[in-house]
């Protein structure tokens, strides 16, 4: 690669899905910060208005329907950044990361199973591209393993760790839509995951079940699911056993009895596509976010016996992740973070977190 062709790409940030909810709220932030954006996304009118929306009617828009010509636009004109809120992460991810290298950089909201190990897959290539690829820069993955990254610095890598992701989240009306859905049916069908003596394990969607009392005094309920925060609290700790829970899994009783059925039911093809399409027209009402913060929450033992528990607090778990990604996209536009596959505090350091605007809760 030559030196001219990596300088060129400092620069425009892209943002992938600007018409969307994260994209929406990611381009105001990116504009009030004076960044050179460009909105990419299917309709130009709808591109143009978010852009006038956002205070940026001349930033440019870029119309492309397909992950594969939105590649080859970044093949082609090289931005500094590029902000994935495309979904289907396990499908789109590693096609753009792809496209952005050598040299340019790019985040996403991975947080799932299926597509985080993709994109840290990529770590050799990024390094060798002197590219840097962030994935996982929402509220969940960052919010615990920030916790777990503090509690654990200039520690030995600790015998147990538990994280809960517990997102409060103000609800707009409308419909749950197909991304949201299908992680939802896939949650259902693959059953939670955790690290037992360093091999990840199968287990019950829904064990672990937990209520918790939030340092605020409010409280809420978690349980275990198949989610990204697992990978990032592992590599954050070095820890061999490793649980992770999640406010979005079900944690009433007679759900998780059902839920065995349900999983068998929804791993016949025709029964998930029917349970997607259900599920994603299903109307949303206009609702307030259920408590006052979103919460990570780490439980820490160490092989001395030795306990620790810290929590990361913020506001509406959906604004948290559009800042988390906002100062995310601004760091790498300046080049910040080292060259590699990373989640965002591997990245960044736990510090990103509060940077973003979340406050750490931490014992001793
Ligand atoms: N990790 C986390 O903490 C976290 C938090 C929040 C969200 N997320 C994830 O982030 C993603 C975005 O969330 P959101 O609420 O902003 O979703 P959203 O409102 O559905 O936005 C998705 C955007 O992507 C666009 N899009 C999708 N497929 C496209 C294609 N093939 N070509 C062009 N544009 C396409 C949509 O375009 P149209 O407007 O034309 O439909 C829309 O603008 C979801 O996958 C969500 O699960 C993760």
């Amino acid at each position: 690669m030559t030196q001219d062709r990596r300088n060129a790409r400092m620069g425009e940030i892209w943002i992938l899905g600007a018409t969307g909810r994260i994209g929406r709220t990611v381009t105001a932030k990116l504009a009030a910060r004076d960044a050179d954006i460009v909105l990419v996304g299917r309709d130009g009118d709808r591109l143009r208005k978010t852009a006038a929306d956002a205070g940026a009617p001349d930033a440019k828009v870029l119309i492309s329907d397909s992950v594969e010509h939105m590649a080859a636009e970044i093949g082609s004109r090289r931005p500094a950044v590029v902000v994935n809120t495309l979904g289907d992460y396990a499908r789109t991810a590693t096609t753009l990361a792809r496209a952005c290298m050598p040299g340019g950089h790019y985040v996403d909201l991975a947080a799932d199973l299926d597509a985080l190990p993709r994109l840290l897959g990529l770590h050799g290539e990024a390094v060798e591209a002197a590219s840097t690829l962030v994935t996982g820069a929402g509220f969940g993955v960052l919010a615990t393993e920030a916790v777990v990254a503090e509690l654990c610095r200039d520690r030995p890598a600790p015998v147990q760790v538990r994280v809960d992701a517990l997102g409060s989240v103000a609800m707009a009306a409308g419909v749950v839509g197909e991304a949201f859905a299908a992680a939802m049916v896939d949650m259902v069908t693959s059953g939670g995951r955790r690290y037992q003596d360093g091999h990840l394990v199968r287990t019950r969607l829904g064990a672990d079940l937990r209520n918790h009392t939030l340092p605020d005094g409010q409280t809420a309920k978690s349980a275990g699911a198949p989610s990204g925060e697992l990978l990032a609290a592992q590599g954050a700790s070095g820890a061999r056993n490793v649980v992770v829970t999640t406010g979005l899994a079900p944690t009433s009783r007679i759900v998780r009895a059902l839920l065995p059925a349900f999983a068998a039911l929804l791993s016949i093809p025709r029964m998930r596509r029917l349970a997607v399409r259900q599920l994603a027209r299903t109307a949303v009402k206009e609702a307030p976010r259920p408590r006052t913060h979103s919460w990570g929450h780490a439980d820490i033992t160490w092989p001395d016996g030795t306990h620790r528990e810290g929590w990361l607090r913020a506001g509406d778990g959906m604004d948290y992740t559009a800042d988390v990604l906002t100062e995310t996209a601004s760091r790498l536009a300046r080049g910040e973070a080292p060259a590699g596959a990373y989640t965002p505090a591997a990245a960044f350091g736990p510090g990103l977190a509060t940077a973003a605007g979340g406050t750490f809760i931490l014992d001793q």
